[in-house]
């Protein structure tokens, strides 16, 4: 095990998974701007780092992540402009451009409170698996705020309507079993559960091509605003641009495995990596 030296957060190198704390747990693990700062400087190493394959993200202690630091990210940067302006465009990096993008799959962790803020990394996972007594909230209608930096946003990609506007509106909380079933994670487990069932999900991910992984997020995740005809257009380049970056040559191994050899199904496995 390989480990990066932080301030705010763990980062363990392990079997090809990166594992990322958020390591505040006396705060509930709340995001204060050097979280961010350490967020950027992590993820930007990580993503170009042949040892990680899949990166996973979770909270020490009893908290995923309390969302926001009120004090140290909102109270304490109130009057100081040029401060304020450096964390939120550190978390703003992390949280969704870096982390949406990078460019191996990433799994939220959740292993406890999960509120506000936190929802914005969470969502910017490709999976998020979480523990069924996981607590999660949009609890900024108690503080007298919207549901801001992305959350309004992140919500409303992976909660319907209704819901959505349930859980902001009234701030209730919910379990985690209710946020695999109104879709806001991936699934939910029994907590003495929760890391096995991740290190399964990863040593899956870990058989596939990791070219053919990385095109597949991207286009999901860009398709969703564009027209078919656009969409049509992004996923046929995307597909060219998949054959150049695949240097394992999947698909020619693939097509090769299954009509000539006979060799495998690829309905149930994945193509044998090079
Ligand atoms: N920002 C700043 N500090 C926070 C925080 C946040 N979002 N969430 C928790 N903390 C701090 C508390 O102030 C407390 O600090 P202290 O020990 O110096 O008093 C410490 O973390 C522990 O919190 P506590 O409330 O005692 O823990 P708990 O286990 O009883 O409850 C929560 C945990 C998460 C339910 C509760 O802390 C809470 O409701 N936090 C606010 C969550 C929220 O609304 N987040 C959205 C922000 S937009």
């Amino acid at each position: 095990m390989t480990e990066m030296t932080y301030k705010t957060i763990l980062v363990n190198k392990e079997n090809g998974i990166a594992w990322v704390t958020f390591n505040r747990p006396d705060k509930r693990n709340a995001i204060s701007p050097q979280v961010a700062f350490d967020m950027v400087d992590a993820l930007t190493k990580l993503d170009t780092d042949p040892d990680v394959r899949v990166l996973v993200l979770t909270g020490a202690g009893d908290a995923f992540s309390a969302g926001m630091d009120l004090k140290l990210f909102f109270r304490d940067l109130d009057d100081k402009p040029v401060e304020q302006a450096a964390a939120r465009e550190a978390v703003r990096r992390y949280e969704w451009y870096k982390l949406s993008n990078f460019s191996k799959p990433t799994i939220a962790m959740v292993n406890g409170y999960c509120f506000g803020g936190a929802f914005i990394p969470l969502v910017a996972c490709d999976f998020a698996i979480a523990a069924e007594d996981a607590t999660f909230g949009l609890s900024e209608v108690n503080w007298g705020i919207l549901p801001g930096g992305l959350v309004s946003k992140v919500v409303s990609m992976t909660m319907n309507y209704r819901q959505s506007l349930y859980y902001a509106m009234t701030g209730r909380p919910f379990d985690g079993k209710t946020a695999a079933d109104i879709g806001l994670v991936t699934y939910a487990v029994p907590r003495a559960r929760l890391r096995d069932e991740v290190v399964e999900l990863a040593a899956d991910l870990m058989t596939k091509s990791p070219a053919v992984l990385r095109a597949t997020k991207e286009t999901l995740k860009h398709v969703a605003l564009l027209s078919p005809d656009e969409a049509y257009e992004y996923i046929q380049a995307k597909s060219e641009q998949l054959r150049f970056r695949d240097a394992e040559n999947t698909r020619a191994r693939g097509m090769k495995g299954f009509l000539d050899e006979k060799a495998y199904k690829p309905g149930f496995t994945p193509v044998k990596r090079a």
